[in-house]
């Protein structure tokens, strides 16, 4: 197994640096002419989902030049090709994070490719710690707006030459989480007799969970929930000019007291994200079914 973290293996690069095309051809060598217009990127123990997509192509992410391998256990890498309710889909099944080393760049590489094979909707998934009071592990969050604490700290995959073919330098993000995927996400939710939680999800790099004065302090901040993915990918795909959505699964409630017998644990997470998962399916599957019809 290689010691080398991300930042070794490939050298940082901005957008407009990177050339796409052998991945694209890779991917193209195996897909033929199959053209995804939706894009699911599926986090921490929701990957299973990727398995009920009928006429499945799977592309190794080993397979694809450029692509960031996940390390993480619970992250199997692999582009899913398929339908899913009658829609042409892409489903990224695990992804890189930047606590292992990879740049901002690197962890939305998926999305460019995306990106490029046609993708007009992005709907992503993650698992989180519940910083509202009102939340339980269990519940699913339907993500209405962000607080980048890592973009705002500067790692950020915007940051660099920007390609103005691909969007603007300066980016607005006061509507990121399009209305009207969330009110569909809503719908479905109400119709299925499902509980769906809405909030802010506020991005940090991990990898270690965050101490309570830290959630007391994110709390304070507006925050509803906190992983360690997502944002990164939403910035990039509204770069695009992507219609963007999130689910947050809250597989634990973040602690926010010291001297609690409690800790978070990764196994916790992953846990609670396969119980998570059906329900979860079900409003992606709601919300693929009435995207565009
Ligand atoms: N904190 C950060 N990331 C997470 C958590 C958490 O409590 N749970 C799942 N991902």
């Amino acid at each position: 197994m290689s010691l080398k973290s991300g930042y070794e293996q490939h050298a940082p690069m901005t957008p407009s640096q990177v050339d796409y095309t052998p991945a694209l051809t890779a991917i193209r060598e195996k897909i033929g002419a199959f053209q995804p217009t939706i894009g699911l990127v599926l986090g921490s123990g929701l990957g299973t989902l990727a398995n009920e997509l009928e006429n499945a192509i799977v592309v190794a992410d080993a397979d694809i030049p450029g692509y960031p391998a996940s390390t993480v256990q619970g992250h199997s890498g692999n582009l899913v090709f398929g339908q899913l309710e009658g829609q042409d889909v892409v489903v990224q099944q695990g992804r890189a994070h930047l606590y292992e080393g990879y740049t901002p760049q690197q962890v939305t590489f998926p999305i460019r490719l995306m990106t490029q094979l046609g993708v007009n909707t992005l709907i992503l998934t993650n698992a989180a710690g519940g910083i509202n009071a009102d939340f339980d592990a269990g519940d699913i969050m339907l993500v209405n707006d962000h607080i980048y604490f890592a973009g705002l700290a500067g790692m950020n995959p915007l940051i660099g030459p920007n390609d103005d073919a691909i969007g603007p330098r300066f980016l607005g993000m006061a509507q990121t989480y399009d209305r009207g995927l969330r009110q569909t996400a809503l719908d479905i939710a109400f119709e299925a007799g499902e509980t769906l939680r809405r909030g802010v999800y506020a991005c940090i790099t991990g990898p270690h969970f965050e101490t309570p004065a830290e959630i007391r302090m994110f709390r304070t901040l507006g925050a509803d929930a906190i992983g360690m993915s997502t944002v990164h990918e939403v910035v990039v795909a509204r770069h695009a000019g992507l219609r963007v959505m999130a689910f947050s699964s809250i597989t634990n409630v973040a602690i926010d007291e010291i001297d609690t017998t409690r800790e978070t644990s990764h196994i916790e997470v992953m846990e609670m994200g396969a119980v998570i998962v059906p329900k979860l399916a079900k409003i992606v599957r709601g919300v693929v079914r009435k995207i565009n019809a």
